[in-house]
């Protein structure tokens, strides 16, 4: 099993997007069972809570199903269990960075890494409106691809 954890700030808003896109591209190309997913927050504030309401707005114009997610924050566990960690934007990416052991072997980079059609970060919608989700969803669903297709290629799935 090839697991893979999305990680914004606070769970609610880019990372459980990236999830559900994720793990509908996941699902359509029929390996459930061999790709894990999962997302976390780096901050506490939200854990327990459901994804933000205009991010589920904005994933059913896609048909994309998010209701089921709760945040959580990210563990030092975590590394142990992922071997793919990504972070949406660079404040993300440097809070993991810091709570990496040594020992972790696992892959930690920007989600837009994977991504032919932008590279960067993914803006925080939090404080913005719909467009703003609609322009994260924009940006996850080219990153999603490719990510899918690395890991495909690199695992031979
Ligand atoms: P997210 O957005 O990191 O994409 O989930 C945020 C959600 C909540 C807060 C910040 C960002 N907050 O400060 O509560």
């Amino acid at each position: 099993m090839v697991r893979v954890l999305f990680v914004c700030l606070g769970n609610i808003c880019r990372s459980p997007s990236a999830e559900a896109v994720f793990r509908d591209l996941v699902a359509r190309e029929g390996l459930e069972g061999q790709i894990g997913t999962d997302s976390a927050g780096t901050g506490a504030w939200h854990i327990g809570n459901p994804p933000d309401p205009r991010a589920q707005q904005v994933a059913g114009r896609y048909g994309i199903a998010m209701a089921d997610l709760r945040a959580r924050q990210v563990t030092t566990r975590d590394f142990a269990d992922f071997d793919y960690i990504l972070g949406m934007d660079n404040s993300n990416l440097a809070n993991l960075h810091r709570l990496r052991p040594e020992s972790h072997a696992g892959h930690v980079s920007l989600m837009l890494d994977f991504s032919d059609a932008a590279d960067g970060e993914i803006p925080d919608p939090y404080y913005g409106d719909l467009s703003d989700y609609e322009a994260v969803f924009e940006l996850l669903l080219p990153a999603a691809r490719g990510l899918l297709d690395h890991i495909r290629s690199t695992h031979n799935l």
